[in-house]
Order: C-alpha cells, then structure tokens, then sequence
C-alpha cells in the first residue's frame, strides 16, 4: 500500500528553548527565511505524502494561519510586481492537504500521536517529529517509506549518538539486514544504567508505523517523566512483529534546543541562494576574531 498519509506532532511544551517559546511555538522558529515547520512539510511532500495531520494544541494557531492563503498580503505583493516572494507565500499554502487537530493535555508523544486515529485509519503512515529538521537530497521520510514498502514492518530513522547523549534518547537493539537497513527488536526510552544501554543506535526524528500502534497505544501506560512514551508502543510491536530501522541520509537539527537552532540557521544561510555569499564573507571575518 503506497503510503499517502503523515503526521506531524508539534504540541510539545518546548520549555528547552525558552522564554523564546513562550507564545512562539517552536515549530515556527525561522530558519533563515521559513518556519522550521516548512521544511518537515517539505521534506513530506517530496516523498510523496499528499495528507499531513498536524498536531497542536493552545497557542499554535500561528501554525495553521502560516499554511493558509493571505489575500491581502498576496494582492499587496502582486500589485507591487513582488512576484518571486508571492509565489513563496502562495505556495507554502498549496504544499499539501494540511489537517490540525489539538492534543488538548501535554500527555506525551505517544498520546499526541493517538490524537491522528481516525486521521490515518487503517493506512501506515510516517511521523515526523515537529522539532526535527532533516535537510539533504533524499528526504529522509522517503528512504522510510521505501523501507516500509521493501519489508513491510514499522520503520524508525535511526543514527548513532554519543556515549554520553544516549541517555537523553532512546537506545536500540539492532542487527544489520542490508546496507543502512537494521532489523529492531527491543529499545529503551532514555537508559539511565549503563546495562540498559542496547546500542547506540537511537530513534531520530522520523518513523513510518502501521495502524496497529494505535491499539498499542490504547494500553499504553505512561513511562519515563509521566508521559505516554511513543517508543513505549513501539517496543511492544519491536518485540512482537519487529521494526525495521534505516540510518539515513541527511543532516538533522534539534529544533528543540539552543545549539540545534543555530546549527540549522548558520548551515542553511552559508547554502541560501540571496544571502549565502555575503554570509559566508561576515562569518569568515567574524571567525578571525574569535
Ligand atoms: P519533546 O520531547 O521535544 O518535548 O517532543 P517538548 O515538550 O516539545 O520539548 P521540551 O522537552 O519541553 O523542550 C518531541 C516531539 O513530540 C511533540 C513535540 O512537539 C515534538 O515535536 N510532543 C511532545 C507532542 O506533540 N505532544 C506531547 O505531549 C509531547
């Protein structure tokens, strides 16, 4: 079955990167020229999603006002002869059909997560994290996909993370299949021993699941810091189906903290076709005083 539907969880409280979220969601920090949530919707699309659910909660209305048509802003811009900055604007209206509906209590992402059920149905459908920007050729969603379609079991992104990072995220237990493909079978959310440490393989930013999660998550309890953890459902369907994991290609930025955002915005200025070349000139002079 082609996979046509994605969801995008973005009703995390950030309190990583405030005050800065304090009424601006995170999702919409810019990096350079567009919201950080642009380049998720982008990278979806390119793989061939047509449906995005996003999920959001109090105070994100931003999110939803930027997928929308402006009139007045696109008359404005048009009237003045703007024309390459109203095709921008027009457009991120016209990526996708984009869906929102609210996680009304902060219960984890694994509850924001069974907010998309009757969204997706009984498809397979990718997640992508709201907070994780994946830039590079092959969208990462879509060597997912493609996973998904070639094996036919739930898909994580995976990467190695340091020693001493794995405890922040989730560790799993891998054995190669072929190339950058890994069969999973077990993982723990943030291991705090080192014995609970599978690998230092971790979930980045990105899964494609069946629909059967839903269930799982429906028996879920609420795991480490209180929340209905996601990797918590996805361990039980790890352990009976089994997952696959890909290690993808494509730089990935935690949107979700202070190092990550800058990484994102200085990476994607030094490429950005209007102010790249002047970027690059400042930060070289800046590096010399440093
Ligand atoms: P994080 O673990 O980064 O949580 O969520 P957070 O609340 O956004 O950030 P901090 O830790 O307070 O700084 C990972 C992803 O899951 C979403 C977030 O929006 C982010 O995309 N999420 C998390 C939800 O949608 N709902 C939740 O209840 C929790």
């Amino acid at each position: 079955m082609k996979i046509t539907k994605a969801v995008i969880p973005a009703a995390g409280l950030g309190t990583r990167v405030l005050p800065a979220t304090k009424a601006m969601p995170k999702e919409m920090l810019p990096i350079v020229d567009k919201p950080a949530i642009q380049y998720i919707v982008e990278e979806a699309v390119r793989a061939g999603i047509t449906d995005i659910l996003i999920i959001t909660n109090r105070g994100k209305d931003i999110i939803e006002d930027h997928f929308d048509r402006v009139p007045e802003l696109e008359t404005a811009l048009s009237s003045r002869g703007k024309t390459d900055i109203y095709e921008q604007v027009v457009s991120s209206a016209k990526l996708a059909n984009i869906f929102f509906v609210r996680q009304k209590e902060t219960k984890g992402l694994g509850h924001a997560i069974s907010c998309a059920r009757s969204f997706v149905g009984n498809e397979p459908f990718a997640v992508l994290y709201g907070d994780d920007v994946i830039m590079g050729e092959d969208p990462a969603c879509g060597q997912l996909i493609r996973a998904y379609e070639e094996f036919g079991l739930g898909v994580l992104g995976i990467k190695e993370v340091s020693k001493e990072a794995i405890s922040k995220y989730s560790s799993l237990k891998v054995e190669n299949l072929k190339d950058n493909i890994y069969k999973c079978t077990d993982m723990v959310e943030k291991p705090q021993k080192p014995e609970e440490i599978l690998s230092l393989y971790s979930i980045l930013g990105r899964c494609v699941l069946p629909p059967e999660i839903f269930d799982i998550l429906d028996h879920t309890a609420p795991g480490a810091g209180g929340e209905i953890q996601l990797t918590d459902a996805m361990k039980e369907l790890a352990r009976t189906k089994g997952m696959t994991g890909v290690d993808f290609t494509g730089k990935r930025y935690d949107m979700g903290n202070k190092l990550g955002i800058m990484q994102a915005q200085v990476e994607t200025a030094l490429k950005h076709s209007e102010i790249g070349e002047d970027f690059k000139a400042y930060l070289k002079e800046l590096a010399k005083t440093l």
